[in-house]
């Protein structure tokens, strides 16, 4: 068989209508829009309503993506749902994604924290690369609001809600996934957790109480780990690609920090107007950051077809992941 890859053939997103800005913050937390727009960059995010989850928002970005790629959904091989806030426990989300599209194929979650969409692209591109599918529904969605303690002030403020979503097809190996990186550091596992719910500490009626089905952080350290490993990610993934830095035409960073951003920026000596950031408009939206921030930068005209692209997230576990991909289609 010949030599093949993956690339991104269609691609959609959905964010919820509700706009929670810094100044609704300020009248429900201790916060100014001063604090949150100095340390993190957000102006604002988005809030899922009553009737939407992670699949609902999942299956909009996926419907956009696949009209994108000009197929239907039993045109669809593989189903990966990547997310750190699926609808439940089980069943996975992407059943649930794969059920609405029309899908008759295999559906899985995948969870790596923050980086799960990259990773998805990882695993999603290496099975069609391996040969055995020709198109994959990648689907990064997260509805972090419901997991929020709006009485946490240093937590409430980073987060939002929103769904990105990619096909995945099968490509000559000139095009497409280059070069990848998949990083964990379990050790740090205690510094993003959700410590209650799960077979370690069932929910119960203290650990409602104690808000342990809340998510706690220790903003700091995962700063540091987050401003360490975003530029240094970046420069890993594409000297495997062969590229020199300036050779990389389109950043697409995790969007959690807009100074965890400008920390890579300088480490990379690149110039800002190659580094897609939405951050301002959706805070840190986790598994959809990147396929957000991806298409907003497609649709600002800013990644065009033989273009070099490199994405990378990290978070939760703690995991990184990095792509390099050289874009391979019309947009
Ligand atoms: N408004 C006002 N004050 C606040 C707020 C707030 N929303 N939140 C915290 N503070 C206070 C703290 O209580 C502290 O006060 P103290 O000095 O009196 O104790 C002070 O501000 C400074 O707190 P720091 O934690 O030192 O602030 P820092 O400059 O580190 O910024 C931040 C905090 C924005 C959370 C930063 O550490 C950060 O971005 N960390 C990375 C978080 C991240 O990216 N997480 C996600 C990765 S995983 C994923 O993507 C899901």
């Amino acid at each position: 068989m010949k030599p093949r890859s993956a690339q991104i053939a269609g691609w959609g997103t959905y964010v919820p209508e509700r706009v929670l800005t810094n100044a609704d913050l300020e009248r429900m937390v201790d916060t100014s829009d001063e604090w949150i727009t100095t340390r993190s960059g957000i102006r604002e995010r988005r809030i899922a309503g009553p009737d939407e989850s992670t699949s609902t928002m999942g299956i909009r970005a996926a419907e956009k993506a696949l009209c994108r790629a000009g197929l239907k959904g039993s045109d669809i091989d593989l189903v990966i749902s990547a997310s750190a806030t699926p609808d439940y426990m089980f069943p996975a989300t992407g059943c649930l994604i794969q059920d609405a599209i029309g899908a008759k194929c295999g559906a899985f979650d995948l969870e790596a924290g923050c980086s799960s969409f990259v990773y998805g692209l990882v695993v999603g591109s290496q099975m069609i690369a391996a040969g055995g599918y020709e198109n994959v529904l990648l689907v990064g969605a997260e509805t972090l609001s419901r997991f929020m303690d709006y009485t946490d002030r240093s937590t409430c403020v980073l987060f939002g809600d929103g769904a990105g979503a990619v096909v995945l097809r099968a490509c000559d190996d000139a095009y497409g996934v280059q070069a990848f990186e998949l990083g964990a550091d379990g050790a740090g596992c205690e510094l993003i957790i959700l410590p209650a719910g799960g077979s370690a500490r069932p929910a119960t009626e203290e650990t409602v109480r104690a808000g342990d089905h809340y998510v706690h952080m220790a903003g700091n350290q995962v700063f540091k780990f987050a401003t360490m490993t975003l530029g240094s990610c970046a420069e890993r993934v594409a000297s495997k690609a062969g590229w020199k830095l300036d050779e990389i035409d389109v950043f697409i960073p995790h969007q959690a920090n807009l100074r965890i951003i400008e920390a890579a920026q300088k480490r990379l000596e690149m110039p800002m107007d190659k580094i897609f950031v939405n951050v301002d408009r959706y805070g840190n939206t986790s598994s959809a950051s990147v396929p957000l921030a991806m298409v907003e930068a497609i649709d600002a005209g800013l990644i065009r077809k033989d273009q070099n692209i490199v994405m990378v997230a990290f978070g939760v576990g703690l995991t990184w992941a990095g792509v390099a991909m050289r874009w391979g289609v019309d947009v």
